[in-house]
């Protein structure tokens, strides 16, 4: 059975990765209208060998739709994602508008597949972070029951959109050739650099940054843990679209390391690259253009309690964005 799809952000980074997703995956489409601003109308995007034309996001547009894919950021998913839903349609929406609301289910399919059937038309798809995150510490969840988790990141340029990407590159460019860095994008030049800044600084959350919260409170929507101790420090990093993250956690049960990875390498959407001596871990190169986490550098932590520690590197545009959003529209089907 085939359907009714519009992708709402379509030039965008996610946007063009959703697009190449759903080709890959042959998601059964009809039709695919591929909306964006006044700014692309006009503009052609292959899908499945015909070049399909961007137009203006518009309600009519919207209107006859099964689904909805929304990655033009919140505050058009705050105007728009209701009107999808009044007009028929499921919305995935990848923006954080409406991720911390009750009524929503924020999935990913390898952890809570269920949450997404107790949809009311809108269901969001994580943070990029946290996708990644849960991915690799839901199996280990599921058997030793996780309390508190640690985790400093190293997030690639693709999670502030396609502008970014290519303000990395003309940056890292411009400092080769002995110029000045130009800044638009970033709150900071991000060639050869990294820092501390990702979304705003909440003076409520004694100032650690939006995305830093959004990890603890995803990671407690998304494993039904309103308790889970939780830190992130979120760094941005000159690479260009596979995050990091180094985790430190701690369980109710014990968990030997030789569980822990037995766990990784059976679980779905996670490979294990963990071979110290031969020099394989994962790395943000290996990680780009690949649906699976790669996590290695299993060991104990021993300053915590039943402790663990980790090293992950995951696709941000896909298992972080876009392949997470499809696998979403593949549990409705
Ligand atoms: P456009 O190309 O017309 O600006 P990214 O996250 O990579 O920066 O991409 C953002 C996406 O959201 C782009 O496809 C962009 O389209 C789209 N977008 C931004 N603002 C709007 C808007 N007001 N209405 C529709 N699409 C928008």
């Amino acid at each position: 059975m085939g359907s009714t799809l519009a992708m709402v952000g379509a030039t965008g980074a996610v946007g063009r990765e959703l697009i190449a997703v759903l080709e890959e995956r042959e998601f059964p489409v009809d039709e695919l209208r591929l909306l964006a601003s006044p700014r692309s109308a006009g503009t052609e995007i292959p899908f499945r060998g015909e070049a399909l034309r961007v137009e203006v996001l518009s309600e009519e547009r919207l209107a006859g739709c099964d689904t909805v894919f929304f990655s033009a950021g919140g505050d058009t998913s705050l105007e728009w994602a209701p009107r999808a839903v009044a007009a028929g349609a499921v919305v995935i929406d990848n923006s954080s508008a409406f991720r911390y609301e009750d009524y929503v289910p924020l999935v990913v399919p390898e952890v809570n597949p269920e949450a997404a059937l107790k949809h009311q038309g809108i269901i969001a798809n994580p943070n990029c972070t946290t996708i990644l995150l849960v991915v690799a510490l839901g199996p280990l969840h599921a058997i030793a029951g996780l309390v508190q988790v640690t985790v400093a990141t190293y997030q690639a340029a693709s999670g502030a959109g396609a502008q970014a990407m290519e303000e990395l590159r003309s940056q890292a460019a411009a400092i080769l050739a002995g110029e000045e860095p130009q800044v638009s994008c970033f709150p900071q030049p991000i060639g050869f650099n990294l820092f501390p800044h990702i979304d705003r600084f909440l003076p409520e959350e004694d100032f650690a940054t939006k995305e830093e919260m959004k990890v603890v409170w995803e990671s407690r929507k998304i494993f039904g843990l309103p308790n889970l101790q939780a830190i992130s420090t979120c760094v941005r990093v000159p690479t260009f679209r596979a995050h990091s993250e180094a985790v430190f956690c701690s369980f109710e049960r014990e968990l030997s390391v030789a569980d822990a990875r037995a766990a990784l390498k059976a679980a779905p959407g996670v490979r294990v690259v963990d071979d110290p001596l031969a020099g394989r871990y994962p790395t943000p190169r290996e990680a780009e253009g690949i649906d699976d986490v790669l996590v290695g550098r299993i060991r104990p932590d021993p300053t915590r309690d039943r402790g663990l520690s980790l090293f992950l590197s995951g696709d941000q545009l896909r298992k972080g964005a876009a392949l997470n959003a499809v696998q979403i529209a593949e549990l409705l089907q």
